[in-house]
């Protein structure tokens, strides 16, 4: 009997001892965001697209898990993969403020696939003006969709907001395609199917600047590297504003100016001349394997808290910071969306 009981306390000793401790902190990412290797990390399972495959129970399963550790309850034999795992699954379905299921093609791992058909199809048909149209179209109610999906909880828009904003980026999104398409009429074939991407990158140039003039003209919060406020930055502005213009054409680029160098080529072939309907099949799953990786790696390339040296900011700025804080050679601020 001794030996019995002996072998149990050995045996729930060892479950005890096996059993995840609650302190792992699963409201930040997995990896190291300081780095570019953690965000690539992180991008990549938040953007994962086999994610919309799951199924409810499964979806459940890791909320309840998550829900649990959160209470401090830890599922038994849970192990450390399996938590971060239930984490990004609960996260990719789950609203963070609210805790409702989201809209399936507003969730992140559903943009790779939404956006490279969208994408390959605004690519194979560029020539016509009813097809720019509609395409034009369709990715700005994608785009609503996602907006609406993905608003905040405490601080809801309202329906009228999201409409004035759905009506004026369908309204901007489909001037500068006609635009572009017009000024592209004379071009050489291969040149015309960059208009698509010419298009992409002359709205990002224009909109976020114009979006964000505010922040351009009274500067934005910049702070130490323990968050202590030091003075808004007109200067900080202006590379947080780039940064951003940056890595959203960076992210637009491999998908959208590699595959018009192949399709060129292979409209010259027999095979697309015979199965003309195979282009924009062909075209969707090019774009699509670009996007599989230009996305993460590209939300991966600035940091969130982008850093800036104290010399470069405005004269009047530095002066403050030298007089107040002189140990501060670098100031850090938030890069915005
Ligand atoms: C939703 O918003 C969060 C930040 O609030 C952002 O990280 C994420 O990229 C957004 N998702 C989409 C699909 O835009
Ligand atoms: C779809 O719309 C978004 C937002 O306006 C834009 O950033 C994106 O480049 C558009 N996609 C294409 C393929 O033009
Ligand atoms: C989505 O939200 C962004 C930022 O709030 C806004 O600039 C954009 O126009 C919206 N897009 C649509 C299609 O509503
Ligand atoms: C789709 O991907 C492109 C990059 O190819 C990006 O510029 C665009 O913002 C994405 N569109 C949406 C709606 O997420």
């Amino acid at each position: 009997l001794k030996l019995q009981s002996f072998t149990f306390c050995l045996i729930s000793f060892c479950t005890m001892a096996a059993e995840l401790s609650t302190s792992i902190n699963i409201k930040e990412p997995r990896w190291d965001q300081g780095t570019f290797v953690g965000r690539a990390k992180h991008f990549f399972t938040v953007t994962d697209p086999r994610n919309i495959l799951l199924s409810n129970e499964q979806l459940e399963k890791a909320r309840q898990i998550i829900l649990d550790y959160k209470k401090g309850v830890v599922t038994p034999g849970l192990t450390e993969d399996e938590l971060w795992r239930a984490k990004y699954v609960f996260d990719s379905a789950f609203h963070p403020d609210t805790g409702e299921k989201m809209l399936l093609i507003g969730r992140m791992s559903a943009q790779v696939p939404m956006n490279m058909t969208i994408t390959g199809c605004m690519m194979t048909f560029y020539r016509t003006t009813p097809a720019v149209l509609f395409w034009q179209w369709i990715n700005q109610s994608f785009n609503a969709i996602v907006n609406y999906t993905n608003r905040s909880g405490d601080a809801p828009i309202t329906v009228n907001q999201l409409g004035t904003a759905y009506v004026s980026a369908t309204t901007g999104a489909v001037a500068t395609a006609l635009g572009l398409n017009a000024l592209a009429k004379h071009v050489s074939p291969l040149i015309g199917r960059f208009v698509p991407f010419a298009a992409v990158a002359a709205a990002n140039c224009i909109n976020i600047p114009l979006m964000r003039q505010r922040e351009l003209k009274h500067g934005i919060p910049v702070t130490d590297e323990n968050d202590n406020r030091l003075g808004e930055s007109s200067k900080a502005a202006q590379q947080a504003i780039t940064q951003v213009v940056v890595s959203r054409i960076l992210m637009a680029s491999p998908g959208m100016a590699i595959p018009p160098f192949l399709m060129n080529s292979l409209e010259k072939k027999a095979f697309l001349k015979r199965f003309p309907w195979m282009s924009a099949p062909i075209q969707v799953g090019l774009v699509g394997f670009c996007l599989v990786f230009a996305t993460p790696l590209c939300c991966a390339l600035f940091p969130q808290k982008s850093s800036m040296a104290v010399s470069r900011l405005e004269p009047e700025l530095q002066e403050k910071i030298r007089a107040c804080r002189p140990g501060v050679e670098t100031v850090y601020f938030n890069k915005g969306l």
